[in-house]
């Protein structure tokens, strides 16, 4: 696990384009799993930006969202879907159809997740997962308790949850109480996973995920068994750190030391 402290969450957003750019240069065809929320907002910004200078082309992507809400209207301004187009797919040249998200209006919700599933694997799995976490240690809409091993599948969301999300409807009681969500081992099957968190209200969950023990009551934790996860966060997400926050120090004294030298 690489662990990176940067300034900001714009630097974050920054540095973790870079590694998405050079993911798709490297390989056009790349498979690339979205989060939603606001951690990733920086990073689509600065995709979009790097589309429109030509640095990227995602014309031959393929993208797979992490989870959606049960229970909005399909094309609801608030549904996953409608957000990442939105803020990221809307706005660069990947064709609509290769942008895919569990069907939360399915009839049947286990035969959309088994579909789901089927269709990363079609695809070739997920080369890039983008991630953020929850104040709760939830990855995706996988909530403390998640099977570790779980795939594509239906969930109820954690009341801190439902709470953190409220600020994107009208009342907290419009949020949908259920979701359709790629299990654990759906993200822990992608080939690297890139987390992002910012703010303070974020160090608790992140001082666990990397450096508690692995438990299904912190369910980013789960990470630790991936070999490639790289994570960015700024001071403030980062506050908690012991060992991977005494690396900074460590890098810190040494740039003191070259400056003195
Ligand atoms: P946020 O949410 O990016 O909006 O903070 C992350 C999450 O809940 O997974």
């Amino acid at each position: 696990m690489e662990v990176v402290i940067a300034k900001s969450s714009k630097e974050i957003g920054k540095q973790a384009a870079d590694l998405v750019v050079a993911q798709v240069s490297q390989k056009p065809y790349s498979v690339l799993g979205l989060a939603t929320g606001a951690s990733p907002l920086f990073l689509y910004s600065q995709l979009i930006d790097r589309y429109r200078r030509n640095a990227v082309s995602f014309a031959h992507t393929t993208m797979f969202l992490v989870d959606e809400y049960v229970g909005l209207p399909r094309g609801h301004v608030q549904s996953y879907r409608a957000f990442i187009r939105r803020v990221f797919t809307d706005h660069i040249d990947v064709p609509s159809s290769a942008v895919h998200s569990p069907d939360a209006n399915a009839a049947d919700w286990n035969v959309a997740c088994e579909e789901y599933e089927a269709a990363m694997e079609h695809a070739g799995g997920i080369d890039l997962q983008v991630l953020g976490i929850g104040r709760n240690g939830h990855i995706g809409f996988n909530e403390p308790g998640s099977s570790f091993a779980s795939r594509t599948h239906l969930t109820a969301l954690a009341e801190k949850t439902r709470c953190d999300n409220a600020q994107y409807f009208s009342e907290k009681s419009k949020v949908p109480t259920h979701a359709l969500t790629q299990g654990i081992g759906t993200i822990l099957a992608a080939r690297h996973i890139v987390l992002m968190a910012s703010g303070a209200k974020k160090s608790r969950a992140i001082a666990l995920a990397l450096e508690g023990p692995m438990t299904a009551m912190v369910p980013a934790s789960a990470l630790q068994l991936h070999p490639h996860v790289t994570v960015f966060v700024d001071d403030e997400a980062g506050g908690e750190l012991q060992h991977f926050g005494c690396h900074k120090d460590v890098a810190l004294k040494i740039d003191a030391f070259d400056n003195a030298g």
